[in-house]
């Protein structure tokens, strides 16, 4: 049953994630367990929200495209209306972006912290209506659970790096 697989999952991310606070660190653990629990996923990780861009960041399976422009794909659709999208063929899907031609469907989860966008959990199948409700509530909580491990002390690094590119694009 995929509701006691998510109860599990989430158990062992309590576990794994601990006391540690770091984002990549975490997020990336996240994406080993999700990719090494759940069958038939050809792909488990993560987009971070960098001005108007999704870009990789920590993830499992074949490598991916880079970046991913905020509105566009299933992943960038999820960024700007705050909300899971799930995607029963991607072929169907207008936008959708070809990372792995293997990929049939997709669930896109945004990362949401006090309602500012932090980036986008993403998995992918070869099986086509792979994800349901099941899969949303399930991986929900798991991205709750990673922006709970963080103090948010993690993410100014970020917003850093973003306002230096910033600057940097200015002069
Ligand atoms: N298909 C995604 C791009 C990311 S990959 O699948 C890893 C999209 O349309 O946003």
């Amino acid at each position: 049953m995929k509701p006691e697989l998510y109860r599990e999952i989430c158990d062992s991310l309590h576990h794994l994630l601990g006391e540690e606070n770091d984002f990549i660190a975490n997020a990336a653990n996240t994406s080993a367990l999700l990719f090494q629990s759940l069958p038939e996923v050809n792909w488990a990780g993560f987009y971070i929200a960098r001005g108007s861009d999704l870009v990789l960041g920590p993830f499992q399976g074949k490598p991916a495209c880079v970046r991913l422009p905020l509105g566009k794909g299933v992943c960038g659709a999820a960024a700007v209306e705050h909300r899971s999208v799930i995607v029963p063929d991607v072929s169907h899907f207008p936008g959708h972006i070809v990372c792995d031609p293997d990929a049939r469907s997709e669930i896109a989860v945004p990362l949401l912290s006090w309602g500012r966008l932090i980036g986008v959990l993403d998995l992918d199948s070869a099986t086509l209506n792979r994800f349901d409700e099941d899969d949303r509530e399930g991986l929900e909580s798991v991205a709750a659970i990673l922006l709970a491990s963080h103090s948010t002390a993690g993410l100014p690094d970020l917003d850093e790096q973003a306002r230096g590119e910033e600057a940097n694009s200015l002069s």
